[in-house]
């Protein structure tokens, strides 16, 4: 057998600590996500557990997806919530709808486009992918013709790409794809609530979020919308646990689903009238993911947006002015998250490090190409504010201030000021 090298894992400083109520430090969360939870989302959480069956506990099901449904401006009856993070929901779509060898383009512009292509061919497909240089998008046409020469079932894209801060438009894609017979399904974890995302009129067919990011909440349960023709093509592979199968159950005509937990049309028939049994409800996440989508909805898509929005230029005009570039296209830059170089001869990791240990704030750096290259800082969720963004701004001048960075004094947080004025 070849030797195999586990990785370290250190014992706990202190085994004591274990044992000591926790008390987590005031941190203000401004990077690319998770950020800090709407207090009212950790109310919700707080609540008495229920069973899964209890009618009260169905109708809490209910509400959530009606409230997602308006989220999402969807009419789309499946429309639910799974326990799993963001990337689970991910991959229990493709896999419930790919099976062995389907075709799927894949649009890549950041990390989060190679997770999509990881994810495709870890369930069996053919996949191609289409590349734009990271801090760049597509545009439809470039699009349309990958879809022509390759003719894939699947085209799956993400919104935005929190690694890169870009934000792919979407309008008019759901045609495109519809046009060449292939489906569409968009990550939109990092995007959905800070832009708009009216997913019945772009015409979209399956997309996935996350709570973690403009949707004020933890991570840990996953936003899914499907319209029907999607849900069908994954109700074509439905396969009955053995234990649930009764005495008229038939199987589907397609493959069996190779993931038990991922099987979305066991998760269909869960959220469905007849509340078929699967895995045991995330009790605590389900109220947390219904406090999410109320708060949203209940602000108003259109102002929820604009909050967002505003919160990026006074992000962008807070940079700019304390002579730092922000990275990327800004035409298509994501509202909720800004890059910024990190200017010469300023230690990146230093500046997070005095954020974090001197001022209690998390920024983010990026990934491959970009890490140690960029900061990333997200305004979104409970922490688009103009408080959040303005004590962000202030500690970041700062400890510039203090790494020797050239700017002038006071003149990126008056711009971002006056953005807000
Ligand atoms: C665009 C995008 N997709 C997927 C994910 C994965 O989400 P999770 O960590 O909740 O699984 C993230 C996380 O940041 C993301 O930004």
């Amino acid at each position: 057998m070849t030797s195999i090298s586990l990785p370290k894992l250190s014992p706990l400083a202190n085994p004591s600590s274990a044992f000591e109520e926790l008390n987590p430090k005031p941190r203000l969360l401004m990077g690319p996500g998770p950020i800090n939870a709407d207090p009212r989302v950790l109310k919700a959480m707080s609540s008495q557990l229920l069973g899964q069956f209890d009618p009260q506990f169905r109708g809490f099901m209910r509400e959530t997806m009606a409230l997602y449904r308006q989220f999402f401006e969807t009419k789309n009856d499946w429309t639910l919530v799974l326990d799993g993070t963001a990337r689970s929901a991910i991959e229990m779509v493709m896999m419930s709808a790919i099976e062995p060898n389907d075709k799927v383009l894949v649009l890549s512009f950041g990390r989060f486009g190679q997770l999509l292509d990881e994810i495709a061919k870890r369930s069996g497909a053919n996949v191609k992918v289409l590349e734009a240089p990271w801090g760049t998008v597509f545009d439809l046409a470039q699009i349309e013709a990958a879809i022509k020469s390759f003719n894939p079932k699947l085209v799956a894209v993400c919104q935005g790409d929190t690694s890169t801060t870009m934000l792919q438009p979407l309008a008019g894609l759901g045609e495109i794809c519809h046009r060449y017979g292939a489906l569409l399904q968009v990550d939109a974890t990092a995007s959905c609530g800070g832009t708009p995302l009216p997913v019945d009129a772009w015409a979209i067919d399956a997309v996935t979020a996350g709570l973690q990011k403009c949707l004020a909440g933890p991570s840990g349960a996953a936003p899914i919308t499907l319209n029907d023709n999607f849900a069908k093509v994954i109700y074509r592979r439905r396969h009955l646990e053995e234990g649930l199968q009764t005495k008229d159950y038939a199987a589907g005509a397609g493959s069996r689903i190779a993931s038990n937990y991922m099987d979305m049309a066991m998760i269909i028939d869960y959220w469905s009238d007849g509340a078929l049994n699967h895995h045991t409800e995330a009790t605590t996440m389900l109220y947390g993911a219904r406090e999410c989508a109320r708060i949203y909805v209940q602000e108003g898509l259109a102002l929820a947006q604009a909050r967002h929005s505003k919160a990026s230029q006074a992000v962008v005009a807070g940079v700019q002015g304390m002579n730092l570039k922000v990275y990327g296209d800004l035409k298509n830059k994501m509202p909720n998250v800004t890059g910024i170089y990190i200017p010469d001869g300023v230690n990146g990791d230093k500046v997070r490090s005095a954020l974090l240990n001197d001022f209690n704030i998390e920024i983010g750096t990026s990934f491959g190409q970009l890490h140690g290259k960029v900061w990333r800082i997200g305004a979104m969720g409970y922490n688009a504010r103009p408080d959040c963004v303005m004590n962000t701004l202030a500690a970041l001048e700062i400890v510039l201030a203090a790494e020797g960075h050239k700017f002038t004094r006071g003149a990126g947080v008056d711009a971002a000021y006056q953005t807000y004025r």
